[in-house]
Order: structure tokens, then C-alpha cells, then sequence
């Protein structure tokens, strides 16, 4: 029997393959015909969520048509304050609507340890996936971290400039540490069960690490997220977590050291061979301008994907975006981003013996 080879996997392990694994946060979604058509019959985005058939279906619609290393669950992080009991609207072209939580009483109410129940459609999604995905191609399941997560239920939506969390957390921070360790232990519950599905990797998405004050960094985004990556290992040991802290900035090395994630996803504002000096034994994902792919050309797309191989070269790389693919993405553009990492040890060769 052959064994094949995940490269996705290895790349998290910290092992180094013939070339780097891809995907691109967002792989499905918008700027693919195909999800639209099946969107706009799809009624609401929830529908969608929670329809194991169309969730396998749109999670897979990427794979069959690039061929990435690892395809992403579609689900939202939004679906653990919906299994809280929060009321959950994706309005077009305004983004989500959350009910807001702003008080003791808001944070006492919230309904816990219902998600196993709730997001029921999301694992029985994933077990479809599973069986549907070639054995080389690894799963990854997801889950929003605690402080991004609290963003949209303070704020009640997204789009915002945090002042209500800015003002929540000054006024009564101890409610919003409550705040806080709820979605610790849903999230723990919510990522287990995604692993017992069949998830072969997980992805914290902390989306808003930039918006955390920076005297509060350590309660409400290293603690929170170290506590969730222990507790899933401890019931699951051998799985690998990638943190993804946008914004995070200076505090880069801090994020990794003091979480314990197994590899980080980097935004566009690093230079990612500098990260990469400076954090050299871990994996790190990214790093390429999703602005750059929606508007570059051919060349540049090329160009500044071979910039960001080049720098990774002989280090833990999983190739993807420094954020999500934006929905006006051309097609063509997706392909030759693919074309130059596949082909990328060739074409080194090339250029070293010419
Ligand atoms: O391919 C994939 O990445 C799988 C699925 C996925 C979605 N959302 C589907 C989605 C994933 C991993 C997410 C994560 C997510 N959701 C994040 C973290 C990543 C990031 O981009 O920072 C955040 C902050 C959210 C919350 C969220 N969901 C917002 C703010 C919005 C509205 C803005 C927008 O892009 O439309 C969503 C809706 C959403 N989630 C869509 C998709 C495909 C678009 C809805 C639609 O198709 O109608």
C-alpha cells in the first residue's frame, strides 16, 4: 500500500516537503461562480451553515477547482454566539447582526453547553467532507478566538471601531472576563467535537488582535486562547492548532510563546522572512496581499508569490493569504497563484542552474 503523503499536515508538524502546502482563508465563498449560484438558492447564509449537504458541497466547490492541500469547513465563528442564544442575521452587504451583550444580566442569560446540540449540522458536515476528501488533502475545522468572538456580541455586529467594548472593559472588566471564559469552555466543547467528526487540523481566527488595548493583551487574548489549546489537547493530543492573530503586530513572538499554537498565521503587514528569523522553528502560513491577488496582474501575482517562496524556502510554510480572499477575485488570478507554488521547486531549479 501507498502511503500517501499530507503535506498540509507535515508543513503544521513543522516538516518540510518538496514545496509548501496551499490554501487561502476564504477558499470558499464569493468570488466563486459556483458558490454564488448555490448561495442564491441557499435562501440565508445559516441555511447554508447548517445544511450538511450544501456545506460539504460549497467546503469542496475549492478543492475541485484549484486543488489546494486542505480544505476549510464552512461554517462561521458567528455560530458560537448563535448557539448561545444570540440572534444571528447576515443582512447583504452590511455584514452580521448579533443581539448585543452589555451588561451582567446579558452575560448571566447567555444559554451554555448547548453547542454539541445547536451546530449538530456543522459535524455531521464535517464527516461528510471527511469521507468525500482524498486521502492526501487534510480537513481543517475552525472556531473564532474568545476576544474576536465577544467583539461581534458587544458591538452586536461587526463594522465597528470597539468603543463599546473599550468602554465594557474599562466599567466592568470582570463581567467581560465572564464573558470571556464562556466562550473558552463552548469553544474547547465546539472544536472537540469538530475534531471527533473527522477535523484533521484546527484554526483559531483571531481576527481583531489589533483591537485588543494593549495593557489587557495577556487576559483577553494570550490566556484565553492558551486555555483553549490546552484543554483540546488534552482530550485530543496529537492535534495541531494554527493560531491566526490579525493585527497582532510587535507582539508576534509573545502571541506564539505564550498560546503554545503549533504554527501562526501572518498578515500582509510582516515581511514574512523576518518572522520567520525571528520565530525559526515554527510553522508560519501566509503571507500574500489578498489586495495584490484581487488587483495584481499575472506578472505581479507571480512575482510576489516567488518573493515570499523564496523567503520561506527551507522553512515551515504553509502557503495562503495575509487575510481572506476578497469576493471581486478574478478566477485567473487564483490559478496562477497555484500554478507558481506547485510549480516552484521547478522552476528554482531552473533558475539556479540558468
Ligand atoms: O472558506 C472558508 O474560509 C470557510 C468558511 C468561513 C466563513 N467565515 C464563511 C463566510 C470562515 C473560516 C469564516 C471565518 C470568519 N467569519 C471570520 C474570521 C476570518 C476573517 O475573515 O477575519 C470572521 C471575522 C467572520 C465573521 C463574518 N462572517 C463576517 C464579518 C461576515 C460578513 C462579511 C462578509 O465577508 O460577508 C461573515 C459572513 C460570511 N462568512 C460569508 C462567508 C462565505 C459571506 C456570506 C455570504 O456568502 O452571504
Amino acid at each position: 500500500m501507498v502511503l500517501t503523503e499530507r503535506i498540509f499536515i507535515n508543513a503544521v508538524k513543522g516538516k518540510i516537503s518538496s514545496r509548501p502546502p496551499i490554501w487561502i482563508m476564504r477558499q470558499a465563498g464569493r468570488y466563486l461562480p459556483e458558490y454564488r449560484e448555490l448561495r442564491k438558492n441557499a435562501g440565508s447564509f445559516l441555511n447554508l451553515c447548517f445544511n450538511p449537504d450544501l456545506a460539504c458541497e460549497v467546503t469542496l466547490q475549492p478543492i475541485r477547482r484549484f486543488g489546494f492541500d486542505a480544505a476549510i469547513i464552512f461554517s462561521d465563528i458567528l455560530v458560537i454566539p448563535y448557539s448561545l442564544g444570540s440572534d444571528l442575521d447576515y443582512m447583504e452587504g452590511e455584514g452580521p447582526k448579533l443581539s448585543r451583550i452589555n451588561s451582567t444580566k446579558d452575560v448571566e442569560s447567555l444559554k451554555c453547553g448547548r453547542s454539541k446540540e445547536k451546530l449538530k449540522p456543522v459535524f455531521s458536515a464535517i464527516k461528510k467532507v471527511r469521507e468525500n476528501l482524498s486521502s492526501d488533502k487534510s480537513l481543517i475545522g475552525f472556531a473564532g478566538a474568545p476576544w474576536t468572538v465577544s467583539t461581534y456580541m458587544v458591538e452586536g455586529g461587526g463594522g465597528h471601531d470597539f468603543e463599546n467594548c473599550k468602554k465594557f472593559i474599562k466599567e466592568d472588566k470582570n463581567t467581560y472576563l465572564k464573558l470571556i471564559e464562556i466562550l473558552v469552555l463552548e469553544t474547547v466543547e465546539y472544536l472537540c467535537m469538530q475534531i471527533e467528526a473527522g477535523a484533521d487540523v484546527l484554526q483559531i481566527f483571531e481576527s481583531w488582535a489589533g483591537a485588543v488595548p494593549q495593557e489587557n493583551i495577556e487576559e483577553f487574548i494570550y490566556h484565553p486562547t492558551k486555555k483553549i489549546v490546552c484543554k483540546v489537547k488534552e482530550k485530543h493530543p496529537q492535534i495541531k492548532i494554527i493560531g491566526f492573530p490579525k493585527g497582532i503586530g510587535k507582539n508576534i513572538n509573545d502571541y506564539v510563546n505564550k498560546t503554545g499554537i503549533d504554527a501562526v498565521g501572518i498578515d500582509d503587514s510582516f515581511d514574512i522572512g523576518e518572522v520567520s528569523r525571528q520565530l525559526p522553528g515554527t510553522t508560519l502560513q501566509g503571507n500574500l496581499s489578498n489586495e495584490i491577488l484581487a488587483n495584481g496582474s499575472a506578472e505581479e501575482v507571480e512575482k510576489a508569490a516567488i518573493e515570499i517562496l523564496d523567503k520561506m524556502k527551507g522553512r515551515p510554510h504553509i502557503f495562503n493569504l495575509g487575510h481572506g480572499i476578497l469576493p471581486k477575485t478574478p478566477m485567473e488570478n487564483v490559478e496562477i497563484l497555484v500554478e507558481t507554488v506547485r510549480g516552484y521547486k521547478e522552476s528554482l531549479n531552473e533558475r539556479e542552474a540558468g
